[in-house]
């Protein structure tokens, strides 16, 4: 690889369906590897008036709410500012967000084939606020490098697939991104945060993952020992002051309507600008990778040389 090179390639999706078998298994190849997947041309739809109406949104207060989520398996919007909005446009956005939820998973089932098996749809976000200059508590801000994790919602290894919209009708939104997981984790991750594989703590959570199934990818409300390393690491990247100062960054900007994907466990990402952008977030279970080499929990597993699930 060239010196300065972006380890994180973009790969351009210019004519999305229909796709072959194997053109779709090389698809999730390649997301799995930490690439990612970029559409200049959204293949969402997304009518006019639904545009209108979503860039016609502004909370006042950005502190009070990270995004606005909507949550596909209950059917329910949650974040909006109650203070400000009225009923007939908390119904309009909870209908356009579960259109947008729709469309996604429909579209991805096709595109992501090999997936579909195994995965299940998690939050959908509507991200209406300029992310330049937000005020939030430090472990919730997305302009400093990071890795997804969920603090109220482990994984037990499912993989975090998210895909954006940037609805913005003449902004960029602006990212960085850095160097892979398997690269990042070896280096950053000092003796305190590695993986700390308590066989007491790893045999409840294996028979905890029976309890509920695991293997479908459901996840459990209690943290496996790798759901506990993801979300230290996750604050160990945005609390450390060597790693956003001294780490490789590559800027990514992503045109008015375009729309992309991306492993956010595996690449880290920060937000540094932009303004009105739809998301959807997968939990792709480790039996559907293609190439769960890359995954951070095998990662995590060979350095820990345990299981940690
Ligand atoms: C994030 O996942 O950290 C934020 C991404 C975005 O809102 O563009
Ligand atoms: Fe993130």
């Amino acid at each position: 690889m060239n010196p300065g090179a972006n380890p994180v390639p973009l790969v351009t999706i210019e004519n999305p369906l229909p796709v072959s078998a194997e053109q779709a298994r090389a698809w999730c190849a390649q997301l799995e590897a930490g690439d990612i997947l970029y559409f200049p041309r959204t293949p969402i739809a997304i009518s006019p008036d639904d545009l209108s109406f979503l860039l016609g949104q502004q909370q006042t207060d950005s502190s009070l709410h990270k995004n606005i989520a909507y949550k596909p398996n209950a059917d329910k919007l949650s974040g909006v500012e109650t203070r400000i909005a009225n009923a007939a446009a908390v119904s309009r956005l909870h209908s356009i967000m579960r259109g947008y939820s729709q469309s996604v998973a429909k579209y991805l089932t096709e595109f992501l084939s090999p997936y579909r098996a195994n995965w299940s749809l998690d939050y959908a976000s509507f991200r209406p606020q300029e992310e330049q200059g937000r005020d939030l508590p430090l472990r919730r801000r997305n302009d400093l490098l990071h890795t997804d994790a969920f603090p109220t919602r482990p994984t037990h290894g499912a993989r975090i697939l998210r895909f954006f919209n940037n609805i913005h009708p003449s902004r960029t939104r602006d990212w960085v991104v850095g160097e892979p997981f398997a690269q990042v984790a070896p280096q950053f991750a000092p003796s305190q945060i590695a993986p700390r594989p308590d066989t007491a703590a790893s045999r409840a959570a294996k028979s905890l993952g029976r309890a509920v199934g695991l293997g479908s990818a459901i996840p459990s409300l209690k943290r496996s020992p790798y759901d506990d390393f993801m979300m230290r690491f996750h604050n160990f990247l945005k609390e450390n002051t060597r790693f956003q100062a001294e780490c490789a960054r590559y800027p990514e900007q992503f045109p008015p309507g375009s729309s992309w994907m991306v492993y956010t466990d595996t690449v880290p990402h920060a937000v540094l600008a932009g303004q009105y952008a739809l998301e959807q977030t997968f939990l792709v279970s480790p039996q559907a990778l293609v190439a769960p080499q890359h995954s951070p929990l095998k990662v995590l597993e060979s350095i820990a040389g345990t299981a940690l699930i």
